[in-house]
């Protein structure tokens, strides 16, 4: 993979997080002027801020990694990785009015880098905050991870109409994209850690409501 794409990637994986700092700085400024201001806020706000700052940084050491592997991947929980990622974007989708529902299982344990699969979750998580047309109620994103059989099968799956036809084929393909403003690296770069790194597969698909993403990863047994 060439450097100028590898910079292209993170600065697409910083674009969440920097709009939930952007958020945070807002929520204090806000509290302040209305005189409703206490310590424990101003300590919780930048605690959160402090850890979404520490994962941007983690970030371009992933991604250095990731261009020039030295370390051999261990083991890591499905659940950590979706906390992470749901972290990291949280108030991104508060904001866009997206409730997230989470139904990890347990246990499941996943051979690779566990910041990877939460750069996957955060594209992901990315493209649900900036699916739903304007107007939309009830708005949500579901969560679930289960085992079944020998593969570890996370869904994420929304409720914001889901992707046309024609688009389907194309999810993948670097660099496409239907937004104005978009650059097409978000699903580019999820397949290529699923496939790569991760040694899975992630596939597209419209649910009842909305867009239905699978990623199977093989369940890691300790041996
Ligand atoms: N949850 C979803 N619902 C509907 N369409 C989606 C969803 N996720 C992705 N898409 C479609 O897939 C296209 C490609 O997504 P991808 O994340 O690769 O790029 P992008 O979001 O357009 O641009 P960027 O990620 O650079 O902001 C999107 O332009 C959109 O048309
Ligand atoms: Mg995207």
């Amino acid at each position: 993979m060439a450097l100028g794409e590898m910079v292209g990637i993170i600065g697409h994986q910083w674009r969440q997080p920097l709009t939930s700092l952007s958020i945070m700085l807002e929520e204090l400024q806000v509290r302040y002027h209305s005189g409703e201001l206490e310590g424990a806020t101003v300590d919780d706000l930048v605690g959160r801020a402090q850890g979404i700052i520490g994962q941007l940084d983690q970030t371009v050491e992933d991604f250095t990694r990731f261009l020039y592997p030295q370390s051999e991947p261990g083991l890591f929980q499905v659940a950590e990785a979706t906390r992470m990622a749901v972290n990291l974007i949280e108030p991104a989708l508060v904001r866009a009015g997206v409730r997230v529902n989470l139904a990890v299982a347990p246990d499941l344990s996943v051979r690779g880098f566990r910041n990877e699969l939460s750069q996957v979750l955060l594209s992901l998580l990315q493209n649900v905050a900036e699916a739903f047309p304007s107007g939309a109620h009830d708005r949500q994103v579901s969560i679930e991870a289960c085992r079944a059989e020998q593969q570890v099968r996370i869904t994420v799956s929304d409720n914001a109409g889901g992707i046309p036809d024609a688009v389907l084929p194309h999810l993948f393909e670097p660099y496409f994209t239907t937004k104005a403003a978009g650059t097409g690296i978000g699903l580019r770069l999820a397949k290529l850690l699923v496939d790569r790194s991760l040694g899975g597969s992630i596939s597209a698909a419209n649910g009842p409501l909305g867009a239905e993403f699978v990623i199977s990863l093989p369940l890691a047994t300790g041996d």
